[in-house]
């Protein structure tokens, strides 16, 4: 696993090919048995295909969304607060089990960041995406998942790339 992690990076550029019906059905099954803190699961995903709505998805946010528009699909993560405290952690945990099986798939997939982010001086990133998408009230939107398949190649990682210094043994 450490071997393909490596090789894993995010990916903002994608071919003009659809993903399979087959590779989008394993990618949701994938998040809906995430981990998630005392197994109360309070995520829901939307995902999107229409390229209506994955342009102005691309708008939630002046920098970091714009590649949305031209991916052939998207899974946005939001989650019932009420649900769980801890829901946050719990969507993270889901919306990186997308991205993960989706490179396992042959796919890329990049993550928008929307919570806490804004769309512009008036409008929360967040809000304008439960506006767009009909979420109801009460739901939190953790952020998107873009997936499709890829057309750029990164390099992958090396151990100069990781910083050892951040890890300590048994103590501080
Ligand atoms: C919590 C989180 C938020 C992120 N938000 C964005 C984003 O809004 N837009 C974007 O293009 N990439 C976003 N990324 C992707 C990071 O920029 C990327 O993972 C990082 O630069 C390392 O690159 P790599 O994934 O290719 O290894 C986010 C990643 C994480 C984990």
């Amino acid at each position: 696993m450490y071997k393909e992690l490596k090789t894993y990076r995010s990916i903002r550029k994608y071919k003009d090919k659809p993903v399979e019906r087959e590779k989008l059905d394993d990618i949701i099954k994938s998040a809906l048995i995430a981990p998630s803190s005392r197994n109360r699961k309070p995520w829901e995903f939307i995902l999107v295909q229409d390229k209506k709505v994955l342009n102005a998805i691309s708008r939630c946010k002046p920098h970091g969304a714009s590649f949305a528009k031209d991916a052939p699909a998207a899974v946005v993560v939001l989650a019932d607060p009420k649900k769980c405290d801890v829901w946050v952690e719990d969507c993270s945990i889901a919306a990186y089990t997308i991205q993960l099986v989706a490179r396992s798939l042959g796919l890329g997939s990049c993550w928008i960041q929307t919570r806490l982010r804004e769309m512009d001086g008036d409008t929360g990133s967040e809000e304008y995406l439960k506006e767009l998408l009909g979420i109801p009230e009460g739901f939190a939107v953790e952020c998107v998942i873009t997936i499709g398949y890829g057309d750029e190649i990164k390099p992958e990682y090396t151990e100069e790339d990781m910083d050892f210094g951040k890890v300590h043994k048994d103590f501080y």
